[in-house]
């Protein structure tokens, strides 16, 4: 099914899509910035400071949501680097979206790791792992800080290994740290590649490096600290072992850099291991079968919705993979999901802080699509064959709250908000025989954004309150009778997601243990595959 077209050939493997992983406060934003300098996206520094504040408080997250504009059009960078074309994808911070989190993760090739060396592996880091684990999706690790006094780098790379289960292969060695933090030493090209201090340091202005680790200037330099280093060196290339790029690429093995993001020292190095070693954009299973990127069909799917950019218009953006062919303005597509033809008349990209009109995108490429409302995250589109993407589960939630209407005249408002939010994937919607809508969570703060997004984008105010549910499981019966007898039994707990799915409904670990003793036949799933 591969490609004989060379020019799609040579586009899809000169593509890399990664995103960043990392705990709040360890530099995600600082090295995201730094990144966007060196593809020549951005011009200054501080650019992209408007993202940090998704991380924090509510409050914060409201103030990012008043400038929408800004904070979506930096969800998807694409910048240029050494002959490649890199879409950065981003990742919210702040762990009551995790969901969204993870949905970005199966549109990425690769992930860079950005750990705080002061604070190693931080529980935020440890879950965003454990999700990209589920693809084995490669990992670069950048050990971030070292102009800090930060802890000992070999029992860095010793938690790294033990709590994330990656083995690390350090590719650079940091010589000092904090006051004395002197450089890295790139244990492949045997070069100490010296650290001065200052942001605005870029390619051009490249960093002294001193070649070869028994180089006498090194001693002239550092008398007192190179006896030290040396024997360092020696036993870090010991105790490690050799990077493979195949053991990377099966998601094994992290490289690992040392640098420090806010003084610009060390981040070439992980776009230089970017262009390198990430891989190109992969086969996706799409069900029936695997598709290649250089498939001359073009497919994709959407794994993100940003709704109501505009307040005035009610719009969405869909952000689409690409994951083979290629897309051309205006051309017409199969919507797998609704069973109908739909085209795609303007197509966006994200260029930092701008969005521009997408003429042009490969496998790997991320588009964004405007519609009202017909593209549902996880959905497929495709010029050719049908086919359905996989992997872009909805989690079953864990806080619920029920919601109605102040004014009792605005029930069908507030209906139609929490079915547009729900197919956004902002929260989770269930309908049933008891009465109000019954929202699901995976993060408190997810109510408190939707509480605001429908007041202010639809106004509507809702009380929101505390219900018996507890958990909720998707279902799937081996037959007709048994879906009937089961409804009929359990009618009061059953509801109904976005979808049109049908979600039962538990008071507590213990109801749900029982009712499932009860019906052995019936599944319950804690995921949902969305489409
Ligand atoms: P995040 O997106 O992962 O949450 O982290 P972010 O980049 O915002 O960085 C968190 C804090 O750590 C920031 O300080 C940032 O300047 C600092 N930082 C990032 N990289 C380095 C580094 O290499 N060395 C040192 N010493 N600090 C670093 P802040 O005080 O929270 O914000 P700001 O006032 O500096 O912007």
């Amino acid at each position: 099914m591969s490609s004989s077209n060379p020019a799609l050939v040579r586009d899809v493997q000169k593509r890399r899509t990664f995103a960043i992983i990392s705990h709040p406060d360890a530099g995600k934003t600082t090295l995201t910035e730094k990144l966007l300098l060196f593809g020549g996206a951005i011009q200054m520094a501080g650019a992209v400071k408007g993202r940090k504040a998704s991380r924090h408080a509510t409050s914060d997250w409201m103030e990012v949501e008043k400038q929408r504009g800004i904070s979506v059009t930096s969800s998807v960078m694409q910048f240029h680097y050494a002959d490649h074309v890199i879409n950065l994808l981003d990742t919210p911070g702040h762990e009551d979206f995790s969901e969204d989190t993870y949905r970005v993760l199966t549109a990425v090739d690769a992930a860079v790791m950005v750990i705080d060396a002061a604070k190693g592996v931080e529980a935020q880091t440890i879950k965003l792992l454990e999700v990209c684990r589920l693809r084995n999706t490669p990992i670069i690790t950048f050990i971030n800080k070292l102009d800090r006094e930060v802890r000992d780098p070999l029992e860095l790379l010793s938690e790294i290994e033990s709590v994330l289960k990656l083995q690390c292969c350090p590719i650079t060695w940091p010589i000092g740290m904090g006051k004395t933090f002197r450089g890295v030493f790139s244990l492949q090209k045997n070069r100490l590649v010296r650290f001065t201090a200052g942001e605005e340091r870029l390619s051009g202005e490249a960093h002294e490096t001193i070649e070869g680790l028994d180089n006498p200037r090194l001693d002239e330099l550092f008398p007192l600290e190179m006896p030290y280093v040396r024997e360092s060196i020696e036993l870090v290339e010991g105790a490690t072992e050799p990077f493979s790029l195949e053991r990377f690429l099966a998601g094994e093995q992290s490289p690992v850099f040392f640098g420090s993001g806010v003084n610009n020292f060390g981040v070439q190095d992980v776009l230089d291991a970017l262009v390198a070693w990430a891989p190109s954009p992969q086969p996706r299973d799409a069900g029936a079968r695997f598709v290649e990127p250089t498939e001359e069909d073009f497919t994709g799917f959407v794994f993100k919705i940003q709704a109501n950019m505009d307040p005035r218009h009610r719009d969405r953006i869909a952000f689409f993979r690409v994951c083979s062919g290629r897309y051309q303005t205006g051309m017409k597509v199969q919507h797998i999901r609704e069973g109908r033809e739909m085209k795609i008349p303007n197509a966006l990209t994200f260029m930092a802080q701008d969005r521009v009109i997408m003429t042009d995108a490969v496998a790997g490429d991320i588009i964004g699509i405007y519609n009202h409302g017909q593209l549902h995250i996880g959905d497929t589109l495709t010029s050719g064959e049908k086919l359905a993407f996989t992997g872009i589960p909805n989690f079953a939630p864990e806080l619920f709250r029920a919601a109605r209407s102040k004014d009792p005249f605005k029930a069908k408002q507030l209906q139609k908000g929490l079915q547009e939010l729900g197919e956004e994937g902002a929260i989770q919607v269930f309908t049933g025989e008891f009465g109000n809508i019954l929202l699901g969570a995976v993060g408190q703060l997810q109510f408190e954004i939707v509480a605001q997004r429908l007041s202010t984008e639809y106004k509507v105010d809702a009380i929101y309150e505390s219900t018996d549910v507890s958990t909720a499981r998707w279902l799937s019966f081996p037959d007709e009778r048994t879906r009937k007898d089961f409804e009929a039994e359990q009618a009061a707990r059953l509801a109904t997601d976005v979808n049109g799915n049908v979600v039962y409904l538990a008071t507590s670990i213990y109801n749900l243990e029982t009712t499932m003793k009860h019906w052995p036949q019936v599944t319950f799933h804690t995921t949902r595959e969305m489409n």
